[in-house]
């Protein structure tokens, strides 16, 4: 139980996979894929996970058939319908990250209501990238950086990694914008345009597993898998406050 990441971000993956060797549609796997989110976010909340960062829906994924995106943006409503409650109790605050103007206004609305339901709670924050991808986040924050310095707010000799870090969308995050552990179910080993900035020290761990097979134990073996890597960010010794 110690040292576990303040920050997880987690590339929900396999669900199509999942039902197509059930014989399945893939939206089926979809929503399997939804309980399984249930079931994480309570699972990393009570292991005292500050922030759970959820890879739901890339800029990439509007090139998946009619059916199939008109599916997944349905399930913000249908999960938070039947969710909001749990998450309450449990003290979980709801944050979105991503080109949500872009979503369906059904979609919208449903996760402005969650957003909107959760607002007070103080505990772990549950951030979904939905519409997200890094590319455009960072090109995004480069055009917000480069109206300043047309404003002449800052010079561009005033850049920092800092001022980059509050031009994405992981901003409203502080502290914890950065994970710590980065994990990707269902056996592929790459990003998908995930996170890119943030990534730069996180530690990757790959399951074999597909999401809608995840678990709590799953979680505790990648948590597991983490607190035995030695993160040395460029310097020879391990991080110390990281040990705490
Ligand atoms: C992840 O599962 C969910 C989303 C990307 C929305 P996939 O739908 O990518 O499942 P596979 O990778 O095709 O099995
Ligand atoms: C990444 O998974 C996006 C999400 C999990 C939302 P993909 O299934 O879209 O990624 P690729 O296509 O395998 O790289
Ligand atoms: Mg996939």
């Amino acid at each position: 139980m110690q040292r576990i990441p303040h920050h997880i971000a987690i590339i929900m993956d396999g669900n199509g996979r999942w039902a197509k060797a059930k014989g399945l549609p893939r939206i089926a796997g979809h929503q399997r894929g939804m309980d399984v989110v249930k079931t994480m976010t309570i699972a990393a909340s009570d292991l005292g996970v500050k922030v759970l960062t959820l890879y739901a829906f890339s800029t990439e994924n509007w090139k998946r058939p009619d059916n199939e995106v008109q599916f997944l943006m349905k399930l913000p409503g249908r999960f938070f319908d039947t969710f909001v409650p749990e998450l309450i109790e449990n003290n979980v605050r709801v944050e979105v990250m991503g080109y949500t103007d872009q979503l369906p206004v059904g979609t919208q609305k449903a996760v402005q209501a969650a957003v909107e339901q959760t607002a007070k709670n103080t505990g772990m924050v549950l951030n979904f990238a939905l519409n997200y991808g890094a590319r455009a986040e960072i090109i995004t924050g480069v055009q917000q950086i480069a109206e300043q310095v047309l404003a002449g707010q800052i010079k561009p000799d005033q850049i920092t990694e800092q001022t980059m870090a509050t031009h994405l969308m992981t901003a409203s995050l502080g502290e914890y914008g950065d994970p710590e552990l980065l994990i990707r179910t269902s056996g592929e080993e790459r990003v998908s345009n995930f996170l890119l900035w943030q990534l730069a020290y996180s530690e990757f761990v790959f399951l074999t597993k597909h999401w809608p097979e995840m678990d709590a134990d799953e979680l505790k073996r990648a948590i597991l898998i983490y607190q035995n890597r030695h993160r040395r960010f460029g310097g020879l010794a391990e991080n110390k406050s990281d040990k705490e």
